[in-house]
């Protein structure tokens, strides 16, 4: 479909579970398509420039951020966000209120995402954890609440 002279893409993308078919403009990004056309606001803006990590979610079970990935990238895909009912990531929300994991909050669901994907990907070392965090920055609370969260979730996870 053409509307303003801009050619719409017909996008199916499965997002927390459930499938969606949008018409979406070819250069939507898909954390703006997350926000703007499902309502899924708890994937946050920070940088939008690659830098930051708040806009992290999982495509097919990686983290990728966002800002950088356009929605017509995610067709056929599966995208998991921070909304997502999955138990441990509802154990790691919890584990990061208790731990002191955050602050602001504004690097939080990026952080979790990142996160689920360490605890899923049975990453236990402490060096290797950091490395893979290290594409989401916290600029308020360091990240030895975050850590302890991981490591915390990671020690009931089979
Ligand atoms: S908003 Fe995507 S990396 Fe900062
Ligand atoms: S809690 Fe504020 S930026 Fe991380």
């Amino acid at each position: 479909m053409h509307t303003g002279g801009i050619t719409m893409f017909n996008l199916k993308i499965k997002v927390n579970g459930r499938l969606y078919e949008k018409e979406v403009e070819p250069r939507k990004l898909l954390v703006s398509f997350l926000r703007e056309d499902l309502g899924l606001t708890g994937t946050h803006i920070g940088c939008d420039t690659t830098n930051c990590g708040a806009c992290t979610v999982l495509m097919d079970g990686l983290p990728v951020k966002s800002c950088t990935v356009l929605a017509v990238q995610a067709n056929n895909h599966n995208i998991m966000t921070v909304e997502n009912s999955d138990e441990t990531l509802s154990n790691l929300k919890e584990s990061f209120l208790k731990n002191n994991g955050l602050q602001c909050g504004y690097c939080t669901p990026g952080m979790l995402m990142t996160s689920f994907y360490i605890v899923n990907s049975k990453i236990r070392d402490d060096d290797e954890i950091k490395r893979n965090l290290e594409g989401n920055l916290c600029r308020c609370t360091g990240y030895d609440g975050i850590i302890k969260s991981i490591r915390e979730v990671s020690r009931n996870e089979p």
